[in-house]
């Protein structure tokens, strides 16, 4: 199972691969902050520290969000994350 990494903390957890970001950090209580879980409020946005190939692409939707509030390259909605593999991130 792949590893994310919380580099703000040190801490990490487990997530099926293919998992969903969001749900394994609600799951773990992961030191992560989310608003509206949909894409949509920007609280979420982090950007990596390693790993950024193994997460799934953008949607249009989420590359619309990230426009609207960073401008940051690379950076991505937590709550929208695919995680394919190991991963370390930060809050942008
Ligand atoms: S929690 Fe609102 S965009 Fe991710």
């Amino acid at each position: 199972m792949p590893t994310i990494t919380f580099v703000r903390d040190g801490s990490s957890i487990q997530v099926p691969a293919g998992g969903s970001f969001l749900k394994a950090c609600q799951d773990e209580d992961a030191p992560h902050d989310f608003g509206c879980t949909v894409g949509s409020c920007g609280t979420c946005v982090l950007v990596f520290t390693a790993g950024a190939d193994n997460v799934a692409p953008p949607s249009k939707d989420e590359m619309e969000t990230l426009d609207m509030c960073t401008d940051v390259k690379g950076a991505r909605l937590g709550c929208q994350l695919v995680v394919k593999g190991d991963i370390a991130v930060k809050p942008l």
